[in-house]
């Protein structure tokens, strides 16, 4: 491609699509299937829409000669399979479920819409060639849609229509500050969890010591001492001495030895489960409000916040191979 067309292609790339996949049955009835966002509905009464392939596509033939396709909206969690159908160095129907439409053709499962339709006219048009088809079947889901926008894949987040109205006071935070916020979620979550701690007899520190075994058994002494001072928590020897006579902890240590370790006891793990339990009902009614697809959306954007020193104390944050959010896309696939 060269430099003009690339930049058209992307000015073209501006304008945010859904992505579908369209399927066929080819001429040796072997089951076909390509990556589309060039989809658009047309009309209502009769129910059509359209879609454009490239010439150059090895599928061209088979979709010139089909007299059916089906086109599925694909949903939030199907990028990848948006990524298998845009290629055709393997099959991507060898590992996808799939029922079976008018003549056979297959129809992908789990997708938020889908259109079994009639190949109706096809247009001429430049490099590609436009289908319209006549819808003779459908299916919708409440699925949120796959977005694709510029060579990336994203999620819908609506537009928020209610301004937050607050007074602005030099000497507070506001609602209009991020730590504010977050704040106020992060004291709502674990308000029942801070009252049964204290309902366990258990101060700060003793909580602080059990956390941070939690994370990870066996931690030096020195660390907990040290980390537990950095969040604000007195962590000291009578702490540890104290959390091991209730039965919580045991140490394997030698006064004074650097390499000296605490670990949870039983009833020191099954302690710390049922507060985690008590944290993630917390959770669930705190998030209940927002749907699924943002609360996925507020994860991975705190996620990419949460990046700490190296002895934060804080185990390392998973890395994922290939950033749901903004997964690029191979710039030869893809249309604009
Ligand atoms: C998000 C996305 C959207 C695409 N949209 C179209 C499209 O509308 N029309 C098209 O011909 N190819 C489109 N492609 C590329 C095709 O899926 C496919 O890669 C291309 O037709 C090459 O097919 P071939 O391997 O059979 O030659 C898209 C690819 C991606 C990843």
């Amino acid at each position: 491609m060269n430099d003009e067309k690339r930049v058209l292609r992307n000015a073209l790339g501006a304008f945010a699509t859904g992505v579908t996949i369209v399927t066929t049955k080819t001429l040796n009835g072997s089951d076909l299937g390509r990556t589309a966002n060039s989809f658009s509905s047309v009309s209502l009464d009769p129910p059509l829409i359209l879609w454009s392939l490239s010439k150059t596509s090895s599928s061209f033939e088979s979709f010139k000669q089909a007299a059916y396709f089906a086109v599925h909206i694909l949903s939030a969690d199907q990028d990848s399979l948006s990524g298998a159908f845009a290629s055709s160095s393997a099959n991507p129907f060898d590992t996808v479920a799939v029922e079976r439409g008018h003549d056979g053709i297959p129809l992908i499962e789990q997708c938020s819409a889908r259109f079994e339709c009639k190949t109706t006219y096809q247009y001429e048009g430049g490099d590609h060639i436009i289908f319209v088809g006549e819808i003779i079947g459908f299916q919708h889901s409440a699925t949120p849609p796959l977005l694709f926008h510029g060579g990336r894949y994203g999620r819908l987040v609506s537009h928020q229509q209610d301004e937050l109205a607050f007074a602005r006071r030099a000497e507070s935070l506001s609602p209009e500050d991020f730590i504010y916020l977050v704040s106020r979620v992060f004291y709502r979550i674990r308000e029942e969890a801070v009252a049964e701690r204290k309902r366990r007899g258990w101060s700060g520190a003793d909580y602080a010591v059990l956390t941070l075994l939690g994370h990870q058994d066996g931690r030096a002494l020195e660390d907990i001492y040290r980390i537990g001072r950095a969040r604000g928590d007195e962590v000291g020897r009578d702490t540890l001495e104290d959390l091991k006579s209730r039965g919580f902890i045991k140490l394997d240590d030698t006064p004074g030895d650097a390499s000296s370790r605490a670990w949870l006891t039983h009833d020191g793990r099954r302690a710390m489960i049922e507060i985690v339990a008590l944290l993630k009902s917390s959770e669930a009614q705190c998030l209940a409000p927002i749907d699924d697809n943002e609360v996925r959306i507020l994860k991975q954007l705190l996620g990419k916040l949460a990046i700490d020193g190296a002895d934060s104390g804080w185990p390392p944050m998973p890395s994922r191979a290939g950033d749901e959010f903004v997964a690029a896309v191979k710039d030869e696939g893809a249309e604009p």
